[in-house]
């Protein structure tokens, strides 16, 4: 692998069992603590690339060539929080079963660690508490908690896949903090999907950009944005809209 690689990948193609292909020739690294953001429009396979290095591709979609390789533990994020956690079961539960199987623990030592993950992400005493269904959480509460979970299978990557597009804007930009400071804590590498560029700007030390199921463009965040080199990629960073004068900067969670 490449200098000191948590991940490769290489040459990666994803295809329908029908052989449409989604994803093709699909090739970056990832650094170990290292941010890398997959940034294009809707449908041009940044999700599917982020399932393939968890191994957990949809049904009806199939690898079709090239390789990952990678020896850490990764976990993911998911872009729809409340619709990745269990609705029938308490969110302090749901934690406490990730880290007794991930962790091998008993269940009394596996609901303390659940306990200091949750405090981990900032997460009010009363969640603790109370036995809470997601229901009874807010969206940014819930995606909290998604956290937590990936964070209790001690992921050396974790994958986000568009982890705050579900949630309103000021949440937004808490929850992006939080996975920051998470990171420089545990030093785990991210793979960080998103379609808003200021907010790869803000995370990712390195950018690929996909369209089409394609890499068009990779390279260092700042190359990429201060000096884009394909058509496709100058066109995403006129699409941000200007700011009115007086929005201030809030906007660029958008
Ligand atoms: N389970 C599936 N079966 C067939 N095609 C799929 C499946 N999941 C995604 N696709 C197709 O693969 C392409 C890439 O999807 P996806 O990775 O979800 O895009 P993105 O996350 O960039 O919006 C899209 O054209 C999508 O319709
Ligand atoms: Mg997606």
């Amino acid at each position: 692998m490449p200098y000191n690689a948590i991940l490769e990948v290489k040459d990666l193609s994803l295809a329908t069992k029908h052989d449409q292909k989604l994803v093709n020739r699909v090739s970056f690294a990832l650094g170990r603590g290292e941010t890398l953001g997959l940034v294009g429009e809707s449908g041009s396979g940044k999700s599917l690339t982020l399932r393939a290095i968890l191994g957990l591709l949809p049904r009806g979609v199939e690898k079709a060539g090239g390789i990952i390789k990678s020896d850490a533990v990764s976990a993911m994020v998911f872009q729809d929080p409340r619709g990745s956690l269990d609705p029938l079961c308490p969110v302090v539960k749901q934690l406490t079963e990730v880290v007794r199987f991930r962790q091998q623990v008993s269940k009394k030592a596996a609901r303390g660690i659940a306990l200091e993950l949750l405090e981990m992400l900032g997460l009010p005493d009363s969640i603790k508490i109370a036995d809470r269904y997601p229901s009874q959480l807010s969206g940014g509460q819930c995606q909290r908690v998604v956290i937590a979970i990936a964070l209790a299978c001690k992921p050396g990557i974790l994958l986000c896949d568009e982890p705050t597009t579900a949630l309103d804007v000021t949440v937004q930009k808490q929850i992006i903090e939080k996975i920051s400071a998470l990171q420089k804590e545990l030093g785990f590498a991210m793979v960080f999907v998103t379609h808003n560029l200021a907010v790869a700007a803000a995370t990712c030390s390195k950018l690929c950009v996909m369209k089409n199921g394609e890499i068009v463009e990779q390279g260092d965040t700042l190359d990429v944005l201060q000096n884009p080199q394909n058509p496709y990629t100058q066109m995403l960073m006129d699409s941000v809209l200007p700011v009115p004068e007086l929005e201030g900067s809030g906007r660029i969670w958008n």
